[in-house]
């Protein structure tokens, strides 16, 4: 339990304060659930990573730095909400997230695509090495190609003059 307790602090390194709305009402994810708490399953915790490496890669694509900025804490959130709630998966292969996680950070704020698309091929080769040790090779994670989500404007918000 000490060693999750490193990993959760590893992975809060450099984490932006999250703004108050996502916190209100929820619950402290990083308390031990109790019979009472929904724990989610890990296949439905990945889900919800997958759509933030998918949101993510297009936010900085379409240089919306704002919105990449939300989506990599999102995945960030996952990540730390599955080391947490499921002890079974392997230590090294959490916390070797982190430093694609910090340089796809630094490329935001250097406000840097070329720089991000690097980092975000290492974090999906982090993504891989995991499912792979954790028999899952067969959930093979690349870098999306086209968005599924035709209901979401990735463009940066037009400013107003
Ligand atoms: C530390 C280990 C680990 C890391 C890192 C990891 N995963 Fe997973 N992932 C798993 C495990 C274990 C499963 C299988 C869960 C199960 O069998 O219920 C899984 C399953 C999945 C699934 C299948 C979900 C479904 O039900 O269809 C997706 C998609 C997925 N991961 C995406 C990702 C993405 C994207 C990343 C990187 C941003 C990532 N994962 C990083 C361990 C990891």
């Amino acid at each position: 339990m000490k060693l999750r307790g490193y990993i959760v602090a590893l992975l809060m390194v450099g984490s932006l304060e999250p703004p108050a709305i996502a916190q209100s009402g929820q619950s402290n994810l990083s308390a031990s659930p109790t019979n009472e708490q929904y724990v989610p399953r890990l296949g439905d915790i990945m889900n919800g990573v997958q759509t933030r490496h998918i949101k993510l890669w297009f936010a900085g694509k379409a240089q919306n730095w704002e919105l990449a900025t939300y989506e990599l804490r999102q995945l960030k959130a996952g990540l730390l909400e599955a080391a947490v709630l499921y002890e079974g998966i392997p230590v090294s292969n959490v916390t070797t997230m982190t430093k694609p996680v910090q340089s796809i950070s630094d490329a935001i704020d250097a406000r840097d695509f070329k720089r991000f698309a690097k980092a975000v091929g290492e974090l999906t080769d982090g993504c891989n090495s995991c499912h792979q040790t954790m028999q899952r090779g067969f959930v093979a994670i690349q870098v999306p190609t086209t968005s599924p989500f035709s209901d979401q404007s990735f463009a940066p918000p037009q400013k107003k003059p």
